[in-house]
């Protein structure tokens, strides 16, 4: 099974390694986001800690198809597989066991990222947990505010762990133990990403991907499991009856979050590696949205395909932070279709604010052909769907963000079949094999 140092060698032509001395405060952060979309950044030392740090990794489409080891148009069909056949993890010890200590969050590089935040924040951290009775599992990424030496706050959107914390509170239970996992392959990142049904871990989704190689460890504080080749695991009890003010946090948008109520965990124990390094992810980075959306492009994929049989890819751009813009090519057979996939691509991504729908000769990938194609391809008079009062996203600051609603809003950008495709073809320019090897040589 490949980690995260097997990766960092694998991809060592896109990292910049920085050698001096960062610090937490916002050194770090300006570093990730000098290099952010296009560079891994690994820090030789921390200066507070002496310890090394990356981030940036999954900041790229290209790393991350790189490390699961697919093609493009294989990604969605590989995701839903996986998810629908989750293979249990195998148990036994790794590397992240080489220290095991009670330690101090103090002692760990926890970077504090912009001018306002209250703190400094883990944003790279994979909490893992079982039901109170052990019968269901979870794996999901969450922010931590570290609070001091053994307390973290901890947001929780309400999703498949609030409701297990929900369901133990029901039954008096006052805490749940967790492991935060720090420092992973990417490929098994993105369990605290994807969506599994409810009760089933992320864990075990990747481990489908991976081939049944990815390896569970036991913690040694705590009742809960850890992925072996980790580069630091948190060991800590999530408290069901104690709340503390959590925020503002820099989220997708780029914005401050609200401040909200939000569960601690206390910290228990410590497992790291000997020189264990630190991952940090920058918040509305384009790690934290390309993680963020690419989990959900399968299912909107799948819905559209639903609706029209050829869909040449999904993209949740992070110009529109991962999360509410999305723009799909797929081949068009019917005037009639794109707003029906319109209405698919929002049915499938409930978040979602903006879709642009283009024809399958339009890359969704490139943004400069997506807007080319709303140049010369949409009317505003007949193209376009607007469907107020709508759930939308808490993150959109135009929005009511109390109540979650908003206007989504539908762009069909695809050519009228009715007209002459003549007019809509962009011109090319002839190359001869004799002059495509002189500017090959450039
Ligand atoms: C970098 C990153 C940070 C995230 N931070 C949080 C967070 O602080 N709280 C939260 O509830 N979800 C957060 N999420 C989203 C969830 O981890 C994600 O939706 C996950 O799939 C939910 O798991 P579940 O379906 O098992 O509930 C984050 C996702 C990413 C990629």
């Amino acid at each position: 099974m490949s980690d995260l140092r097997d990766f960092l060698k694998e991809i060592e032509d896109d990292v910049v390694r920085i050698r001096e001395p960062l610090s937490t405060r916002y050194e770090v952060a300006a570093a990730l986001h000098r290099w952010d979309g296009s560079k891994v950044v690994a820090v030789d030392r921390v200066k507070e800690t002496g310890t090394r740090l990356v981030g940036n990794v999954c900041g790229t489409r290209r790393n991350i198809l790189k490390a699961l080891k697919v093609e493009p148009e294989k990604l969605y069909p590989r995701l839903i597989e996986a998810t629908k056949n989750p293979v249990k993890c195998g148990g036994g010890d790794g590397p992240v066991k080489e220290v095991v200590e009670k330690g101090s969050l103090k002692d760990i590089p926890v970077l504090t990222h912009f001018k306002g935040d209250p703190g400094p924040y883990i944003t790279s951290g994979i909490v893992y947990v079982r039901s109170h009775d052990g019968s269901m599992e979870n794996v999901s990424f969450h922010r931590l505010l570290v609070l001091d030496e053994r307390r973290m706050a901890i947001r929780i959107v309400p999703r498949h762990l609030y409701r297990l914390t929900q369901m133990a509170k029901k039954e008096g239970v006052t805490s749940l133990d967790v492991s935060v996992s720090i420092g992973l392959h990417p490929t098994v990142m993105l369990a605290g990403a994807m969506t599994a049904p409810f009760g089933v871990s992320e864990y075990d989704v990747v481990n489908n991907l991976l081939g049944g190689k990815l390896k569970l460890t036991e913690c040694e504080h705590v009742e809960a499991l850890a992925p072996a080749d980790a580069e630091l695991v948190l060991e800590g009890r999530l408290m069901l009856d104690k709340q503390v003010t959590e925020g503002p946090f820099v989220d997708l948008s780029g914005t401050f979050d609200v401040q909200r109520q939000q569960p601690i965990i206390e910290l228990v124990g410590i497992m790291h590696r000997e020189d264990y390094i630190y991952q940090a992810i920058l918040p509305a980075g384009s790690e934290h949205k390309l993680m963020m959306g690419m989990p959900q492009e399968p299912r909107i994929w799948e819905y559209v395909r639903g609706v029209v049989p050829n869909v040449r890819g999904v993209n949740l751009t992070t110009g529109g932070m991962g999360w509410l813009h999305c723009v799909v090519s797929f081949e068009k057979v019917r005037d009639g279709d794109p707003k029906n996939v319109l209405m698919a691509i929002f049915a499938a991504h409930p978040s979602l604010k903006h879709a642009v729908v283009v024809d399958s000769d339009i890359d969704p990938y490139e943004m400069e052909q997506v807007e080319w194609a709303i140049a010369t391809r949409f009317r505003g008079d007949e193209d376009l769907l607007v469907v107020p009062n709508v759930r939308v996203s808490s993150l959109d600051p135009a929005s009511d963000q109390e109540h979650e609603l908003g206007c989504k809003v539908g762009v069909d950008a695809t050519r009228p079949l009715y007209k002459d495709p003549e007019k809509f073809r962009k011109a090319e320019i002839h190359v001869s094999d004799e002059l495509r090897k002189i500017l090959d040589k450039y």
